[in-house]
């Protein structure tokens, strides 16, 4: 199993570590509720939320829960972090008290912050730079349906944001062909490009970035899609939507990609937007797979943070 102390961005873990959790989350997936591990027993996490929260927020607190332990929400407005006290001092409180940290911030430099100042393990709930938990839950979902293909082509329809790069992570560690088809200018940082790059070829699979979408698809096995503007780039919504227009995953778009492709989706969807209902709810999207995956997913990380 990963002995990494904090599951922070996916590049961290090995691609032997990353099959490793999805082979836990599977395994417990199938014994939920009668072989949980009680691997927190009468340990104690803090939940610290900048931003609104529907699946990550249920999912670890019911995580904990089912392992034994505790949850504490602490809303971003009650620990003013960074202004009533730096995030070096609340960390270094946190850790006498609690004994995993479960954090999402507008910056990645906050949980990284987190990280380096206390012991205990921290876990990223999401940044605007990172999602590893998704891309998890993902790869779970990929493997589940997949798991015996030879080769599995990922095509990301849309922004190069937070979701997008952890995906490309993950694909690059397994060694899937990742595709990301985005209008100019909404690319993935080129560094973290160049890294995923590098993990592709030790892993034989491949990253590429395209402006044309129905190319992109027309091999996929799975096409992926996010909003256009998230959490904290509200105000250039109306930007977005134009220079998005074209990128929609919608019936259209699929029928230019095997008749098998798979869909999903991380939620939470702009129906009409990015996706249209009739994907969203064919039996071509898996979006509630991989939502429901998040708890097994995450389960895993924290079992494994605590063995
Ligand atoms: N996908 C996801 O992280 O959903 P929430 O923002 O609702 O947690
Ligand atoms: N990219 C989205 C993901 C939400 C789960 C956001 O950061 O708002």
């Amino acid at each position: 199993m990963p002995n990494n102390k904090n599951l922070i961005c996916l590049l961290d873990y090995s691609p032997e570590e990353i099959r490793s959790l999805i082979a836990s989350a599977n395994a417990l997936k199938q014994g939920r509720l009668r072989d949980d591990p009680q691997a927190m027993a009468g340990r104690s996490a803090v939940l610290i939320f900048e931003k609104p929260s529907l699946r990550t927020r249920i999912t670890f607190e019911t995580a904990i829960h089912e392992v034994g332990g505790h949850a504490i929400n602490l809303a971003a407005g009650m620990v003013q972090m960074g202004r009533r006290e730096s995030v070096e001092d609340v960390a270094q409180n946190l850790q006498r008290w609690v004994h995993l940290i479960v954090v999402r911030t507008y910056s990645h430099d906050t949980v990284v912050k987190i990280a380096a100042s206390c012991s205990i393990p921290v876990i990223n709930a999401l940044t605007d730079a990172f999602h590893p938990c998704q891309a998890l839950a993902f790869a779970q979902t990929v493997d589940e349906n997949l798991g015996g293909e030879k080769k599995v082509k990922v095509v990301f329809v849309g922004d190069g944001n937070n979701v997008c790069a952890s995906l490309m992570i993950v694909c690059a560690r397994l060694g899937w062909d990742f595709v990301l088809a985005c209008p100019a200018g909404y690319e993935p940082p080129p560094a973290l490009l160049q890294a995923c790059a590098d993990a592709a070829r030790d892993s034989s699979g491949s990253i590429d970035v395209t402006h044309d979408p129905v190319s992109a698809v027309a091999d996929a096995s799975w096409i992926y899609t996010d909003v256009w503007a998230s959490m904290g780039q509200e105000a250039q919504q109306e930007r977005r939507a134009k220079d998005f227009a074209g990128f929609q995953v919608n019936d259209a778009l699929i029928a230019r990609a095997p008749t098998e492709v798979l869909v999903s989706h991380c939620l939470p969807a702009h129906r009409g937007e990015e996706i249209t209902s009739e994907v969203l709810d064919s039996s071509r999207s898996r979006a509630l797979d991989e939502a429901e995956n998040r708890l097994h997913a995450q389960k895993a990380v924290i079992v494994h943070l605590f063995s």
